[in-house]
């Protein structure tokens, strides 16, 4: 991801060292760039961004113990964890699989919205609206029911691109979002009669019990390990034939791993038993890749289930 967050010291001396040290971290002087961070950490003992840059390089260097105490510098410095050390913590098996940082969800998005979707959509081929929109078609063909859906909700709404997908088959479509960034792109659009900048199960908690007809979530489940508080809030907010509908990433294993990119991936196993906890009817759960990882079509599931 070519953005990245910086958190200044309020040290100038201790910034110019840590620019110094990126650069040489993008040249590939690894030792280098961690001898400069370390003497950046001695300037200015509480700056967070050369704490967790020293943990990535670190980590890229092999040596696990140091990234461990380096990450966890900067989730103490920054406990609501913008640069989502905890993440890399998770990964290198110092802490339990858990939700992600709202606060590293959002300043990631928000450093992205005004890129996101050339990003997306240029560089990674992106791709979960449509299989979405597809997986919801043949499935409504399927039942010989019309794909028109009176109220939807867009959870993990972004830039409106899911809207954009849906947007003859839905009259009213609400956007949650944790990104105000994000929020800001989407209403932009005017594809959304409501935008809610929440976290997308509390954002569904505040919902009516039956008031939706239709649920969409691209790309957005992947930010979330555990999807049953999703799933059941989902079922209780659509109206009996709704349709709930979400692209994942997954893996061979079971249950839930966090990848390499940073983002959740979900075994089929969990997928469906999840479903059927939630007391939701599976229609479609197939294979389909919702976007490129270095040029590798990184695998996913569409998932198309019913409120019966
Ligand atoms: C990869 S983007 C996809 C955006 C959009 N659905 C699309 O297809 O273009 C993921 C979005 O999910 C949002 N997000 C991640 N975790 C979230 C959460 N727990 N609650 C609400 N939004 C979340 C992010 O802020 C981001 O806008």
């Amino acid at each position: 991801m070519p953005l990245r967050l910086f958190l200044s010291s309020g040290d100038l001396m201790a910034d110019r060292r840590f620019e110094f040290a990126r650069d040489l971290q993008l040249k590939g002087d690894l030792p280098a760039a961690a001898d400069l961070l370390e003497q950046a950490i001695e300037l200015a003992p509480d700056f967070t961004s050369a704490w967790f840059t020293l943990g990535e390089i670190r980590e890229k260097l092999g040596e696990r113990d140091k990234a461990i105490t380096a990450f966890r510098e900067a989730r103490r410095i920054d406990p609501g964890d913008r640069h989502g050390a905890s993440l890399h913590l998770m990964r290198l098996g110092d802490a339990e699989l858990a939700d992600m940082p709202r606060a590293y969800v959002q300043a990631l998005f928000d450093q992205y919205a005004p890129h996101f979707e050339h990003a997306l959509i240029d560089d990674l081929g992106y791709r979960a609206p449509s299989l979405i929109f597809k997986a919801v078609l043949a499935a409504r063909v399927a039942a010989k029911k019309p794909a028109l859906f009176k109220r939807a909700i867009d959870l993990g709404c972004g830039t409106g691109l899911a809207a954009a997908a849906f947007a003859r088959q839905v009259d009213h479509f609400t956007g949650i979002d944790l990104s105000p960034g994000m929020i800001k792109e989407a209403r932009a659009t005017g594809l959304y009669a409501e935008l809610e900048v929440a976290d997308m199960i509390e954002g569904l908690r505040g919902k009516a019990d039956a008031g939706a007809n239709l649920i969409v979530a691209a790309d957005a489940m992947v930010y979330l390990a555990d999807l049953g508080a999703v799933l059941s809030e989902a079922r209780r907010v659509l109206a009996a034939g709704g349709v709930l509908a979400f692209t994942l990433e997954t893996h061979d294993g079971k249950g839930v791993v966090l990848g390499e990119g940073l983002r959740y991936a979900h075994g089929v196993e969990y997928v469906r038993d999840a479903i059927a906890k939630a007391g939701l009817r599976l229609v479609t759960l197939e294979p389909a890749s919702p976007r490129n990882e270095n040029n590798e079509p990184v695998r996913g599931l569409v998932v198309v289930a019913e409120k019966t």
